[in-house]
């Protein structure tokens, strides 16, 4: 295992293409400071480069996710002066929508313990999100007196159904894994103690899989659920598709329809094709 540490985040990497993203002040709940943000953005950049790393999990050390932002750096700490407020949101706050959303590698929320306010951004920003079933979920900005704001209620809105969405705003109220499923904001929720193998053994899955079209899929899905129309959609999908066929380096529709259609040696509705024998 390979260990990188930056001064509030930690990389780790075990040569299986699974890359471990902790948000490391456990002492501070996870929340997010200046730093948090300019080591995080330093950290994606970093992944997004590593060829050997195709799946990237984000996580908070010490059993907390992230207890959002740091109220005291980031808020008060910046109070006084909007402009370099501003400019740290332009230069290092984009990891948490805008990179993530549209990061070309499959990126996975692994929530333990607390995940509030601000860290609902990036947790809902992960194509896919798995909880403890203690873990504590609170859209907790109402209840000390700002809105959800920053890219929160957008991220909200993309995730949460109508009432949802507007009651947890608007109460802060908290709830749990088990509720973070029913609400569609997690994919699944397991004790606390199996988070991490589970979590593991999700991702191992997913590697099984041709990342090419796993990150083509996903970019089709948020470009369509960003807005477009029918035929708009149609066009797109289209063009990605004819795109995707001619760059995949994987060859995977080539030999995925040969394997099914010409030889039968495999059903695609019962796995992926085994990556191992793609050409
Ligand atoms: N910003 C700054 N410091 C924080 C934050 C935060 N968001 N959350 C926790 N801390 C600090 C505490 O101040 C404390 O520091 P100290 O030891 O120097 O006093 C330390 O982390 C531990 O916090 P506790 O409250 O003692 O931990 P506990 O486990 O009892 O509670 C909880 C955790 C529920 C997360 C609580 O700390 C809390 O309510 N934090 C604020 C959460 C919040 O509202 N976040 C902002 C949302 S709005 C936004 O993100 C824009």
């Amino acid at each position: 295992m390979t260990e990188k540490l930056l001064s509030t985040v930690k990389i780790e990497r075990n040569g299986d293409g699974i890359a471990w993203v902790y948000i490391n002040r456990p002492e501070k709940r996870n929340a997010m400071s200046p730093q948090v943000h300019r080591d995080m953005s330093e950290a994606f950049d970093e992944l997004e480069l590593d060829d050997d790393v195709k799946i990237v999990v984000i996580a908070g050390e010490g059993g907390v996710f992230s207890a959002g932002q740091d109220l005291k750096e980031t808020f008060r700490g910046l109070e006084n002066d909007p402009a370099e407020r501003f400019r740290q949101e332009q230069r290092y706050g984009k990891w948490r929508w805008e990179r993530l959303w549209n990061f070309p590698k499959v990126t996975i929320a692994m929530v333990d313990g607390w995940c509030v306010g601000g860290a609902f951004t990036h947790f809902i920003a992960c194509d896919f999100a798995i909880t403890s079933d203690e873990a504590q979920y609170s859209l907790s900005e109402v209840n000390w007196g700002i809105i959800p704001g920053g890219m929160v209620s957008k991220a909200v809105v993309e995730a949460m159904g109508y009432r949802a969405g507007l009651y947890y705003c608007m109460t802060g109220e908290r709830f749990d894994g088990a509720r973070a499923v029913e609400l569609g904001l997690a994919n699944f929720a397991v004790p606390s103690a199996e988070l991490k193998a589970r979590t593991q053994a999700f991702a191992e899955e997913m590697m099984k899989k041709n990342q090419n079209v796993v990150v083509a899929t996903k970019q089709v899905y948020r470009a369509i659920k960003r807005g477009m129309d029918f035929d708009q959609s149609f066009d797109y999908m289209s063009a990605k598709f004819t795109q995707l066929k001619a760059t995949d380096s994987n060859r995977g529709y080539d030999t995925g329809l040969s394997a099914f259609v010409d030889e039968k040696s495999y059903r695609p509705a019962h796995d992926p094709y085994p990556m191992s024998t793609a050409e």
